[in-house]
């Protein structure tokens, strides 16, 4: 069993504050509009449902469905991220949970929930999975952003220096050996300075969700859209897939 170090590496001031810098920067404004439209794109027809966002950290995502007109409910296993979401939002609830852990909430209490770029901070996937069905509905969707295994980060390395950037080329790609990480016993690796998540193949996340009892819905590539030549120049990584959203449905 591998150690539950990527909560803690949230839990800590440092870290948290890392990852609310990184949220507030003009990537982190990047990544929040191609990844909550690509969310809100899937739910757009199914109205006022309750939802779990888990893992929310500081909340934008619990905020922009909540305007949606859903019900939303955002934990994190950081208080000091669901600090940071209360203070942004507070008309929106929050709470601290750890999602490895029994979650405080009822059998079948939500229609969907989304592990948004979370799913690979769990140290224990498989129970987390668990966790998530019990409290969904019958039929609930469980949705999930994840890092592309085959080229996102810690595979791929993607850099634009200063010259790509200024003349709108995109950036350039660096892929270490898969192997690599899949050889790493912990498969922890650390980005952002001090941030830890996991390593995991996609069949393993698909597994792990099939054994509890999810069936596979759908999956999508998350790329910029038709009018990305109307997006900044930051948005130009989004023409390939390095994020994938993945969507499954309680059996
Ligand atoms: C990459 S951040 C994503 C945050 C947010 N969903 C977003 O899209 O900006 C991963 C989040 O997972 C949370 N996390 C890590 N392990 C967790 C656990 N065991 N239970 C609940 N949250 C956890 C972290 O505190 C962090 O907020």
């Amino acid at each position: 069993m591998k150690e539950n170090l990527s909560a803690k590496s949230y839990q800590n001031n440092a870290g948290a504050e890392g990852y609310v810098k990184f949220i507030d920067s003009p990537d982190g404004e990047t990544f929040k509009k191609v990844l909550g439209s690509a969310i809100s794109r899937r739910l757009e027809h199914k109205p006022h449902l309750d939802i779990l966002d888990a893992g929310c950290g500081p909340g934008w995502l619990a905020y922009q469905l909540d305007a949606d007109g859903h019900r939303v409910i955002g934990c994190d296993a950081s208080p000091q991220l669901i600090a940071v979401a209360n203070s942004r939002y507070p008309k929106t609830k929050f709470e601290t949970a750890d999602l490895t852990m029994p979650l405080p909430y009822r059998n079948g209490q939500f229609d969907a929930a989304i592990l948004s770029l979370s799913a690979l901070d769990l140290h224990d996937q498989a129970a987390a999975f668990q966790n998530l069905r019990r409290v969904l509905k019958p039929d609930g969707l469980l949705l999930m952003t994840i890092v592309n295994p085959y080229y996102g980060f810690p595979v791929g390395v993607w850099k634009r220096g200063w010259w790509r950037f200024l003349t709108g080329q995109t950036p350039k790609l660096r892929l270490r050996p898969y192997n690599n990480f899949l050889q790493n016993p912990d498969r922890n690796f650390t980005w952002n300075n001090s941030l830890i998540s996991y390593f995991y193949t996609l069949p393993e996340q698909v597994n792990a969700a099939l054994a509890a009892g999810f069936s596979l819905n759908f999956l999508q590539d998350v790329v910029s859209g038709e009018d990305e030549k109307n997006y900044s120049l930051r948005h130009r990584l989004y023409r390939f897939p390095i994020f994938l959203l993945l969507e499954f449905k309680a059996g």
